[in-house]
């Protein structure tokens, strides 16, 4: 920036913007670094991956030619700024439901004829053929939506028969947690029905995560879990046939040159879409500001004193999984080689949403209680409302655990933060007085489907929330005091819920 040579205003000293000579000149007029980042950049880079889009079936779903594309869109464009990105590969395993079938052993007692049911996503295969054993079930339920907890205790299967089906009801504790009970007792397929609350009588439908289960598991609505229950010496044959294949996807990581790897401020964004649709502002708007990002800081020649590392992940939608082969290990555990050097992760999932908010990750915990706020992750927030305050512009909080890549990196306690302009919730009365838009209708209403196109963004907003990002990373980047500190690692073990949906609810009870 040009220095001002002669008493300006104090009120002038404050703006970022450069100030007004008498004559009404801007003496300042040097753009920031983040005014680099443009709207028209950042758009021509969604028009291309709208193309790819376009040209693979409409979507750029993790491991489809639209995803592998859009890799090579952003090698590309990286290799022309004169970086060296690096495309990682990670293993995936592929869960194909190729058939199933259950049936009642001999004659099948009143509402047992047909039985109508759900395979847990990730449900193991075989063919098993045994008693059901009920496991501290409650009918009628005594209360509301989760006030049972059948088989959420491993104490809920003493006296449990080795070999036979558990029969257990949904509510309290997350599947995954009943199925694990059950297969330490030495179930041999597990049977979870609804729980019996108005809204929670139909089939039961869910995923387990942590990798696909070793017995059969399958969901039945409450009246067959009842009548299950309530018939004596029940046995079924459960028949679940499935392919597991492991397939390679892929990360990309760039390092920009300079600055202390011993202090590395690491900016993400998932590449992949949903099926659905072609995924622009989910999340192609992130995608195209770290890239515009890293050509800009190239073509300013910025000189970080701190080592900023950018990375493209695969496979968020399908459970946020490129991002946990970069933050733990093969064996699931913390990946101390990338975790050691890191200081900071910037998320950015989601910047362009047609009726979107300017929200800013909660890093205090001042608004979201969720046990991993830390001085590090409220520096990185403060960091963006001084930014936003000093454009004039509002914003909200969004919780720091939220289902997206910084889910990891907020559990092992490393300082995270990031932007998010919104996506399925209906954009709220105080909401529209702050940021306009429609109260009522979806920050973004076409998230996740096929209308997710560029047409569904707002390019203003985009380019705000692009330019904040921005700011905020050269700041980071540029800092030479030390980091503030993270919080203590959690236990993936014991994983709390992010907020939000996302595709597979993987945390579903
Ligand atoms: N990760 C979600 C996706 O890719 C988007 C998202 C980010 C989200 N933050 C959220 C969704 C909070 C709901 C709530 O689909
Ligand atoms: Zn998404």
């Amino acid at each position: 920036m040009r220095t001002v040579s002669r008493p300006i205003a104090l009120a002038c000293l404050l703006a970022t913007m450069g100030c007004p000579e008498p004559d009404g000149e801007l003496v300042n007029d040097e753009p920031t670094f983040a005014e680099q980042i443009t709207e028209s950049a950042l758009m021509d880079h969604l028009t291309s991956l709208q193309a790819i889009a376009d040209a693979n079936d409409g979507n750029r779903m993790f491991l489809s030619g639209g995803y592998l594309d859009s890799v090579d869109y952003i090698v590309q464009q990286l290799e022309d700024a004169g970086l060296e990105p690096v495309v990682e590969t990670f293993d995936m395993e592929e869960y194909t439901l190729n058939t199933a079938e259950v049936q009642v052993n001999g004659e099948p007692p009143a509402g047992l004829e047909d039985i109508n049911f759900s395979v847990f996503e990730l449900s193991g295969q075989g063919t098993v053929t045994a008693p059901l054993s009920a496991v501290s079930v409650t009918i009628p339920p005594s209360g509301g939506a989760n006030s049972t907890d059948s088989g959420c205790e491993s104490a809920d299967f003493d006296g449990f028969p080795a070999g036979n089906i558990a029969l257990i009801q949904r509510g309290t504790c997350t599947f995954v947690q009943k199925v694990d009970n059950a297969v330490a007792a030495g179930a041999s397929a597990v049977v979870i029905f609804n729980e019996g609350q108005q809204g929670r009588r139909d089939v039961v439908e869910g995923q387990l995560d942590g990798g696909i289960a070793s017995i059969p598991v399958i969901g039945v609505s409450y009246g067959t879990g009842r009548a299950m229950v309530e018939a004596a010496n029940l046995q079924l044959t459960i028949a679940i046939d499935a392919t597991i294949s492991v397939t390679t996807d892929r990360n990309i990581i760039v390092d920009l040159p300079g600055g202390d790897p011993a202090r590395t401020v690491l900016v993400g964004a998932h590449l992949d879409g949903v099926e659905a649709g072609p995924g622009i502002n989910d999340n192609g708007s992130g995608s195209a500001f770290l890239l515009e990002l890293a050509i800009q800081m190239q073509d300013q020649g910025i000189d970080p004193t701190n080592h900023v590392r950018l990375a493209w992940w695969g496979a968020e939608e399908e459970g946020l999984i490129g991002s946990s082969r970069y933050f733990y290990d093969d064996n699931g555990e913390p990946n101390d080689a990338n975790l050691s050097t890191l200081d900071a992760y910037l998320n950015f999932d989601m910047l362009a949403s047609g009726n979107g908010v300017r929200m800013v990750y909660d890093g205090d915990g001042s608004d979201f209680d969720d046990g991993v706020d830390s001085d590090g992750s409220a520096l990185i927030e403060e960091m963006f409302e001084a930014y936003f305050d000093e454009q004039g512009l509002a914003t909200r909080p969004e919780a720091l655990l939220i289902s997206s890549d910084s889910y990891w990196p907020a559990l092992l306690g490393i300082p995270t933060g990031g932007l998010f302009s919104g996506a399925f919730q209906p954009k709220t009365d105080s909401e529209e007085d702050d940021f306009g838009g429609d109260e009522g209708t979806a920050h973004d209403p076409c998230y996740h489907q096929a209308c997710d196109t560029i047409g569904n963004t707002n390019p203003v907003l985009y380019e705000e929330l692009a330019q904040a990002g921005a700011s905020v990373i050269v700041d980071l980047a540029m800092r030479e005091e030390a980091f503030p500190s993270g919080n203590t690692r959690r236990s993936t073990r014991d994983l709390p819920k992010p907020r939000g949906c996302h595709d597979h609810t993987v945390w579903d009870r």
